[in-house]
């Protein structure tokens, strides 16, 4: 098991990847060793949420017990070292998404609330007006959809959508049919919770940059599977979530270009956002204070910072081709049952596998399979679009990390074998 202390080591050596032996990195997460019903965990509900190595669980109690304190606030030695830490947390970030600047890097409360927050200023910004048209994908979480709907009803814009294909793969060329001089903002998924179809963000955002499009990235299932690197992919804005990269919930991050975040006003005003406060007048802060109103997550931030500093002990290709094994054993034994349909079939794909079962209800399925310790998700994965896409009310959803096991895979495939059983 790896402590705070050597994890900080091995960060700011920098100079060796840990060796990638998953029973090794199972003894990190403790609540792997639990059971479930009586049977061990089995937990493929990561695109959901990943669970939390003991380091980042450590250092988030160990702040509460000797050095909790308000941030940017205070002189004193116990504010001093919060604040330190919080911003180190933010230094982190910089270098895992590779921005141009610390100052970049704005904390918020996860995918949905950076996202948000865009949405508002882009709007109070002018850069969003009446008939002004924006693009998302079919294929889009509703963080990436209703915050645009609120924004098309108080502003009149108009929502385009990329259409996809039956194997859950964006349409390139119907994307470029979609621009037109209206548009004026293009968001997208990098990587979808649904369908695990990596999209080629990289050509999206070139086509947008070749007409002057902003290009918003959602990258919250992307960032705990591949190295996001925001100035090779010359994204304009990236929002990701702590707590789908083995950080702690309620803490995300969203990038921006410098002379974006410039234009835009802030999100909400109170403290540490101002610079100057009178009844007449307030001046704020530069970026990224502007858009940090109030007292932040300050434990939240340190353990994602943590949670990034346990990742970079790892070198992410063997993260990336240890998950690629895992999806191509479980799509082969997927595909000898019969009654599976496979929801999701692109060729650039991470791992996650949504599926149905003829004959049985996706909640069915993962109510029984849980009896088993197997944790599925069942639903319509806030991509209710998508379910209607592919004609389904829902889909059941295994979603794998780099602690997840071939021989889990097996435990799965036993369990759902035996569901199919129940109910033939
Ligand atoms: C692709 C994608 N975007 C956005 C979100 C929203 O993330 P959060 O609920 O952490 O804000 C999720 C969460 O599942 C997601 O998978």
């Amino acid at each position: 098991m790896i402590s705070v202390s050597e994890a900080n080591d091995v960060f700011v050596k920098d100079s060796k990847f840990r060796k990638f032996d998953v029973n090794e990195i199972r003894k990190d997460f403790p609540i792997l060793a639990r059971e479930v019903n009586g049977k061990p965990l089995v937990y493929f509900d990561n695109a959901a949420t990943t669970q939390k190595p003991n380091i980042v669980i450590d250092s988030m109690t160990h702040y509460y017990r000797y050095e909790n304190a308000n941030i940017h606030r205070g002189l004193h030695f116990l504010s001093e070292v919060a604040t330190e830490q919080y911003e180190n947390a933010r230094i982190k970030v910089k270098e895992f998404v590779n921005a141009m600047s610390v100052s970049e890097i704005i904390l918020t409360k996860g995918t949905t609330d950076g996202i948000n927050l865009l949405a508002n200023t882009m709007c109070r910004a002018d850069m969003l007006n009446e008939g002004d048209e924006i693009i998302i994908s079919h294929m889009e979480h509703h963080a990436n959809i209703v915050p645009w709907q609120l924004l098309c009803d108080r502003k009149k814009t108009v929502l385009k959508v990329i259409p996809i294909n039956d194997d859950g793969e964006i349409i390139i060329e119907e994307y470029k049919k979609l621009i037109s001089p209206k548009t004026k903002l293009v968001s997208i998924v990098h990587t979808s919770n649904t369908l695990g179809t990596i999209n080629p963000v990289k050509e999206v955002i070139d086509i947008a940059h070749e007409n002057n499009i902003p290009v918003i990235i959602d990258a919250a299932q992307a960032v705990a599977h591949q190295r996001v690197d925001v100035q090779e992919l010359d994204c304009d804005f990236l929002v990701f979530s702590g707590h789908k990269l083995f950080g702690p919930t309620g803490i995300g991050v969203l990038y921006g270009k410098t002379e974006f975040l410039n234009k835009l006003p802030p999100y909400q005003g109170g403290g540490d956002m101002i610079r100057t406060v009178t009844f007449e007048e307030t001046t704020y802060e530069d970026i990224p204070n502007k858009f940090e109103a109030g007292t932040p997550n300050i434990v939240g931030g340190i353990g994602l910072g943590v949670a990034i500093k346990y990742l970079n002990m790892f070198n992410f290709s063997d993260i990336q081709n240890y998950e690629n094994k895992l999806l191509e054993y479980a799509t082969e034994r997927m595909l000898e049952i019969n009654l599976v349909r496979l929801i999701g079939t692109a060729r650039n794909k991470a791992s996650v596998i949504s599926f149905t079962v003829d004959g049985i209800h996706p909640y069915d399925l993962g109510t029984i399979i849980d009896t088993d310790g197997v944790a599925l998700r069942t639903g319509h994965h806030c991509t209710q679009p998508l379910m209607k896409r592919f004609n389904v009310p829902a889909t059941a959803r295994a979603s794998f990390a780099f602690y997840n096991t071939i021989d889990e895979i097996d435990v799965f495939i036993k369990a759902l074998n035996k569901v199919i059983k129940m109910f033939s």
